[in-house]
């Protein structure tokens, strides 16, 4: 099936950036790294990677649409993959039983941080309650952030709140709240994929507030173009979440966290070729 001790999962596949990161890490740490991409059919996720695990495997990343499976499917789960309810890293431990982890909050987290000065209680909105937002939540209310949460479908938005409230400040935000003073709004919907924006007044946008698109394309994406178009502080894109996971996902492996900075920069040029 495959000769890698590493591999990204997913369906689709073949347009992942994963093995080329990885492969990036490797030659900056000298790490023999064979990593690779695997396409899995739907509903055949377990079968796949107990299949990958007996042959050899030692770690895999895993994207869409198999986090959730993936979380289920682990013997044991890091903290922050507990609490995300999903698992983007898989570790085969010494044992044999496989750890669940999910590096995609720090990445996001540690991204904010290279690209924006956030003050302890920065108040953050986050747009859109699929998984994506559901694995930004907890990092950020753990780094002290005052979280807001709108979506598209206010009941999710709702729902997301009701299951959170235990760990920390997290409100709806209305389309009627007339004051909005938000530091940082982070666009955690999939609306770019379809060359679209979410829904949102334009007066949460101030020459205050810095603008997250978690979602990258070559160019500008719609929303981080549509913040720009209303005088927005600064705006960045999620190229830099995507390297700083895997980054994460390396040092869980190989306990070696290579750096992100020339990785990003290298692709962000091949992306603009
Ligand atoms: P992910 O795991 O990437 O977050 P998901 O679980 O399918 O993906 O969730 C997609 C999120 O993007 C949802 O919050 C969805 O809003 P709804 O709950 O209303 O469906 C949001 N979304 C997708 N396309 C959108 C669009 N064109 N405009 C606004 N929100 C959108």
């Amino acid at each position: 099936m495959h000769n890698y001790e590493y591999v990204v999962i997913g369906n689709p596949i073949s347009h992942s950036k994963s093995p080329f990161i990885h492969q990036q890490f490797a030659k900056q740490t000298a790490i023999a790294h064979h990593y690779g991409s695997l396409l899995v059919e739907l509903g055949a996720f377990e079968k796949s990677v107990k299949q990958f695990f007996e042959q050899g495997g030692k770690g895999a990343n895993v994207t869409l649409p198999f986090k959730q499976e993936a979380f289920a499917l682990a013997d044991h789960l890091t903290e922050r993959a507990q609490c995300a309810g999903a698992v983007n890293t898989l570790k085969l431990l010494d044992n044999g039983e496989i750890l669940g982890d999910n590096t995609d909050g720090v990445g996001l987290v540690s991204d904010l941080h290279r690209h924006f000065t956030l003050l302890d209680n920065a108040k953050i909105l986050i747009l859109g309650a699929g998984g994506a937002a559901r694995g930004a939540i907890q990092p950020l209310l753990q780094a002290g952030y005052q979280l807001s949460i709108s979506n598209r479908t206010q009941s999710k938005a709702e729902a997301m709140i009701n299951e959170f409230k235990e760990i920390g400040i997290l409100s709806l935000h209305l389309e009627s709240d007339t004051h909005h003073d938000y530091d940082l709004i982070i666009n955690a919907t999939s609306s770019g994929v379809s060359g679209n924006r979410p829904p949102l007044s334009e007066h949460c946008f101030t020459s205050k507030t810095s603008c997250y698109d978690m979602f990258y394309q070559a160019g500008n994406t719609p929303f981080i173009d549509w913040a720009i178009s209303h005088n927005v502080k600064e705006t960045a894109d999620g190229l830099g979440m995507l390297v700083g996971q895997a980054a994460h996902a390396f040092a869980l492996w190989h306990d070696i966290m290579p750096d992100i900075d020339p990785v990003i920069m290298q692709l962000r040029s091949e992306m603009s070729a």
